[in-house]
């Protein structure tokens, strides 16, 4: 409830290296942690791949 949607529809229209980047980097100023500490820029890329094909089912 705190962070917008992750939905593929939410997601389809925006640009993906800046869904990348906002997970790798969190978004200062927002509840958006980073999660580079965990997880590597490819890593992140793979998430919002994930997200965008619909996944959970
Ligand atoms: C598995 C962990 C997480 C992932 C993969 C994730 C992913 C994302 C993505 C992709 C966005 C950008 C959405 C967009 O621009 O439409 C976003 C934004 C956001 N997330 Fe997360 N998030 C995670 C955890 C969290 C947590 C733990 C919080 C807060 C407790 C959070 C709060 C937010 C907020 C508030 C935004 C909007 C930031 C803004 O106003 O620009 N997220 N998140």
């Amino acid at each position: 409830g705190l962070g917008p949607s992750l939905k593929p529809e939410a997601l389809r229209d925006k640009p993906l290296e800046s869904l990348v980047a906002t997970i790798h980097a969190g978004r200062p100023g927002t509840p958006m942690p980073p999660w580079h500490r965990f997880l590597s820029e490819a890593e992140a890329r793979w998430i919002v791949e994930q997200l965008i094909s619909g996944f959970p089912h």
